[in-house]
């Protein structure tokens, strides 16, 4: 067999498009442009794969901020350790003293010196981005609850964001943080629906590089649908048509 050579070949994504939800994107950009003096928390809040995180990303790249947030995602996995959603956001900003404190199995240690670090970061405008809230580990969420209770004080901006769900799938800690932020009138809950069809079928041809003569144009995104769908919908159709 004859020397061959071997080429590689970069695929990159397609780039990244968002769509639609104008009011919901002013309302983000608006928060993150503006001078935080007065903290609070907003959470978007719809089923999953309806553009939740989009949305946050969208608005995050027109709002130009200094500094990027500190950001993390909940899941399932980590629901099992304590605090282990503030401990992701704050990474990129702990010492090697709050390391070695962090790795203690001392949930009570741990939890004081998490809200002393976000005391000092508090001390200038500091914006978190905490998605999946319904998957968060109850350490921190029951901090995120007492500082909840001083947010208006701190320059503190919590982008949240949460799958709908029934009440009585709501956790407890999770509840009770929603319960603390709704009487202290620090929360705003921006609630995202489907997005038109017309933008479910643009998102479809932008992630395939389809026009008027592609195979799902006309199509419904899901029987009985006519006038808008999940934007999840679209980039499940191109995966399967990829
Ligand atoms: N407004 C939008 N414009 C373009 N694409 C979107 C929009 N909203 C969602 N999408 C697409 O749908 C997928 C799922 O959205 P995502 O933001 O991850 O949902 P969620 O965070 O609510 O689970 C994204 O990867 C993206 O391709
Ligand atoms: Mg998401």
């Amino acid at each position: 067999m004859g020397a061959s050579t071997l080429h590689t070949v970069t695929v990159l994504p397609p780039p990244r498009v968002f769509l639609g939800r104008d009011a919901e994107l002013a309302a983000l950009v608006s928060a993150l442009r503006s001078d935080v003096t007065t903290g609070r928390f907003i959470v978007l809040q719809g089923p999953a794969g309806i553009g939740k995180t989009s949305l946050i990303d969208a608005a995050l790249a027109r709002a130009h901020r200094p500094a990027p947030p500190l950001r993390a995602r909940a899941d399932s996995m980590g629901r099992r350790h304590g605090h282990r959603l503030l401990v992701d956001a704050l990474a990129p900003v702990l010492t090697e003293d709050d390391r070695a404190l962090l790795s203690r199995r001392h949930q009570y240690g741990v939890g004081e010196r998490l809200h002393s670090i976000i005391d000092r970061m508090a001390a200038q405008p500091t914006v978190f981005v905490l998605e999946d809230l319904h998957q968060a580990d109850s350490a921190s969420l029951a901090l995120l609850a007492r500082l909840a209770r001083t947010v208006e004080q701190a320059p503190l901006l919590v982008i949240g964001s949460l799958r709908t769900q029934a009440r009585h799938e709501t956790r407890p800690a999770l509840d009770h943080l929603l319960g603390v932020l709704g009487e202290r009138g620090v929360l705003r809950t921006i609630e995202l629906g489907p997005l038109p069809n017309a933008a479910c079928l643009e998102i479809t041809e932008h992630l395939t590089g389809g026009g008027s003569t592609a195979p799902w144009r006309g199509v419904s995104p899901r029987p009985g649908a006519t006038r808008s769908s999940s934007p999840r919908w679209s980039a499940g159709c191109c995966t399967t048509a990829a």
